[in-house]
C-alpha cells in the first residue's frame, strides 16, 4: 500500500479485556502537521497516542510513521519505541530529581552516543532554544513547574526527533503559564521540523495550536480536520457541540405533522423524509437572538451566566433541559431585564439524523442541573 504522509492509521483498535478503548480508528498527517488529538477524558487519547510511541501493542489495525509499518495487530510492535526517532512530553514532567537541568538534557544524547563538544553544544542549544540557559546548573526542584516543563521540552528535542508526541502537556500549568506555553510550544514545532502529535481535552488549545485535529468520543474518530473546518462544517452534533467559543447549540426535536417541535416551539419544517422520529437541530450562538418580551419561536429560559467577550458576551441560558449558548452585540448586566427569551430563526443551521443516545452531551439535562443555581436578578 502506498503511504503518504508522516502518520498513517489504518483501523486501529485497543482492547483491554472486552473493553474497547480505541475502536478502529484511521488518522492521516501530512509531514510537520501539528495534530491535536482533541476529546474529553477517557475517549481514548492517550492510548492512542501510546500505540504510535510505542509504549502499547495495538490489537488490531496498523500504524504506519514516515511510510514504515512501526506497528499492527498481529504482530504487535515491529519497531520498538527507542528507534522510531520520537520523543514524548507527558503532562508530569519526569525529570530526573538528582540530575541538573544540564545533565537532565545531557542524558539522551549520552545514550545516543553523542559525544565530546558536539554533544555540549547540542546540550547548550536546546537550553537557549527554551529560554533556561542560566538555569543548567540548577536541581528540577530548584526551578518553577513552567521551567521544569521547558526542560521536559529541551530534553526531549536534544536528539533532534521526526516525532514529537505531547500528551497533555500544559495541564499542570497556571492559565496565564499555558497561554505563554502555548507559543512556546508553536515555535519549537516549527523550529524542530518534527510532526507534532498533542493530546489535549482542551478545545480552545486544540483550535489555536493544530494544523489538524481529530476529535475523538468513545473511541472514535468523530471527525478529523483542519480548525476551520471543524468550525465550518461539523459532522457530527458531537463536533458542534465540542468545538467553537462558545460551542454551537445542539437541541434535540421531535418531528410531528412535518414541523420541527421542541416543547410547544415550532423551530422549522422538515424535510420530506422526516417523520415521526427524533433529530438533532444546531444553532451557533450567533444564529439565536436573546429577547425580553415573549413571541413566536421564542423560548423562555433563566439566566445563567455572562461571560464578556472583545466587547460583546456569550449569554448563557437554560430551560430546564438544555443550556443555550447565545451571542449578544454589546455587554449586558444581569440585573438589566426580568424575563429572558432566545429566538430560533425560521429554519435550523445543521439537522443531524445521527443516533443521539450514543453521545454523552454536556448541554442536557444532568448537567444543566449540576449547574449553580441561575443568577436571575429581581
Ligand atoms: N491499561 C489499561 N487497562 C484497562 N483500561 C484502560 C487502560 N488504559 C486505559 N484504559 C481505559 O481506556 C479508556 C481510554 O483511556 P485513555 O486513552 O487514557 O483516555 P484519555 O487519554 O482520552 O483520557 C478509559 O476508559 C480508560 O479507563
Ligand atoms: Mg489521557
Amino acid at each position: 500500500m502506498l503511504q503518504s504522509g508522516a502518520i498513517q492509521i489504518n483501523q486501529l483498535v485497543k482492547r483491554f479485556g472486552d473493553f474497547e478503548a480505541v475502536a478502529g480508528i484511521d488518522l492521516q498527517a501530512p509531514p510537520g502537521a501539528f495534530l491535536a488529538l482533541l476529546g474529553p477524558s477517557g475517549c481514548g487519547k492517550t492510548t492512542t497516542l501510546r500505540m504510535l510511541a510505542g509504549l502499547e501493542n495495538p490489537s488490531a489495525g496498523e500504524i504506519y510513521l514516515n511510510g514504515r509499518l512501526v506497528a499492527d495487530g498481529l504482530r504487535g510492535t515491529r519497531v520498538p519505541a527507542g528507534q522510531r526517532d520520537a520523543g514524548m512530553v507527558f503532562q508530569s514532567y519526569a525529570l530526573w530529581p538528582h540530575m541538573t537541568i544540564y545533565k537532565n538534557v545531557e542524558w539522551p544524547l549520552k545514550v545516543r552516543g553523542w559525544r565530546g563538544r558536539r554533544r555540549h553544544e547540542r546540550v547548550r542549544q536546546v537550553l537557549t532554544l527554551l529560554d533556561i540557559d542560566a538555569l543548567a546548573d540548577r536541581y528540577p526542584g530548584e526551578i518553577s513547574g513552567g521551567q521544569q516543563q521547558r526542560a521536559a521540552i529541551a530534553r526531549t528535542l536534544g536528539p533532534n526527533p521526526k516525532f514529537l508526541f505531547f500528551d497533555e502537556p500544559l495541564s499542570n500549568l497556571d492559565a496565564k503559564l499555558r497561554t505563554e506555553m502555548r507559543s512556546e510550544l508553536l515555535r519549537v514545532h516549527r523550529l524542530s521540523g518534527a510532526t507534532s502529535v498533542y493530546v489535549t481535552h482542551d478545545q480552545v488549545e486544540a483550535m489555536t495550536m493544530a494544523t489538524h485535529i481529530a476529535v475523538m468520543n468513545q473511541g472514535h474518530i468523530e471527525q478529523l480536520g483542519t480548525p476551520r473546518q471543524l468550525l465550518q462544517h461539523p459532522q457530527t452534533p458531537f463536533v458542534a457541540n465540542f468545538i467553537g467559543t462558545p460551542p454551537a447549540n445542539v437541541l434535540r426535536v421531535q418531528v410531528q405533522g412535518g414541523q420541527y417541535i421542541y416543547k410547544h416551539l415550532v423551530l422549522g419544517q422538515a424535510k420530506g423524509k422526516d417523520v415521526n422520529q427524533t433529530l438533532l437541530l444546531m444553532y451557533r450562538a450567533d444564529d439565536l437572538r436573546l429577547r425580553f418580551e415573549p413571541g413566536a419561536r421564542r423560548l423562555p429560559v433563566a439566566l445563567a451566566e455572562i461571560t464578556p467577550v472583545a466587547g460583546r458576551a456569550i449569554v448563557t441560558v437554560w430551560d430546564n433541559q438544555q443550556r443555550l449558548n447565545v451571542l449578544v452585540d454589546h455587554l449586558l448586566d444581569g440585573a438589566d431585564h426580568r424575563d429572558y427569551f432566545v429566538e430560533f430563526p425560521d429554519q435550523p443551521t445543521i439537522v443531524y439524523k445521527s443516533d443521539y443516545d450514543r453521545y454523552a452531551f454536556p448541554n442536557t439535562v444532568t448537567d444543566a442541573l449540576s449547574m449553580r443555581q441561575p443568577k436571575v436578578l429581581p
